[in-house]
């Protein structure tokens, strides 16, 4: 199988260099991330928020409460990717524009509201589990959109999580799910490494 999104997907390698001279604009970020949010979510909730750290000041903010890892203040851009709890009382207003765009009849709002609520409403976990799917989701996009662009990425975990969501003003629904940083990267970036066999980890059924 080979076409340019594969060729994307099998060429990406996480970045450690990044060129920290290079910068991207307000637009590019924009556009990555309206790219991102073409992923898809549980019943369209899109909970997820993207803060794109990539001034100076906000990037000294980051980097001590990420285990100091250079990509938070070399790369052009690094967001935290915020996964919201899932709540499915946000379902009508998510969905309102895909029913004006005439993709969905206004009737069935409630056949996925409903569900929705009996799979949540209760059930915090579950919510949680939901923030951090979509934000997944949204991640792995904006990291495919980057490579295509050839630009590099880094996904992180590597960072206290109580004291981002402290520094950048997270709400109490909000997790700061993952760090990504995005830029153009400087030599030395190790290929992308191989992975386990894939008959070690497909089951066909
Ligand atoms: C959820 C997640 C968390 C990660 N956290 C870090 C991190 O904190 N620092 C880092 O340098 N790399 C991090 N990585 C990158 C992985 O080490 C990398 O994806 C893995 O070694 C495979 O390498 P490749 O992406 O270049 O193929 C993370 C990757 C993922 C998916």
């Amino acid at each position: 199988m080979k076409n340019a999104i594969i060729d994307a997907m099998l060429s990406r390698s996480s970045t450690k260099y990044y060129d920290k001279s290079a910068t991207l604009s307000d637009e590019q970020i924009s556009d990555l991330v309206k790219i991102g949010t073409s992923a898809p979510t549980s019943f369209h909730l899109q909970n997820w928020r993207f803060i794109a750290v990539r001034s100076p000041e906000a990037k000294a903010r980051l980097r001590p409460i990420a285990w100091d890892q250079p990509a938070t203040s070399e790369a052009a851009v690094t967001f935290i990717v915020v996964g919201k709890m899932a709540d499915a009382s946000t379902v009508p207003a998510c969905l309102a524009p895909a029913v004006e765009a005439g993709i969905m009849p206004a009737s069935i709002i409630p056949d996925w509201e409903n569900p929705a609520r009996g799979l949540y409403d209760d059930d915090v976990q579950l919510q949680r589990d939901e923030a951090i799917r979509t934000a997944t989701f949204g991640a792995a996009t904006i990291i495919y959109a980057a490579r295509s662009l050839g630009w590099g990425s880094t996904p992180m975990i590597g960072f206290d999580f109580d004291a981002v969501a402290r520094e950048f003003d997270l709400a109490d629904n909000e997790i700061p799910v993952m760090l990504l940083s995005v830029g153009p990267e400087r030599p030395g970036n190790w290929p992308q490494k191989p992975r386990l066999p894939v008959l070690d980890v497909l089951q066909f059924a």
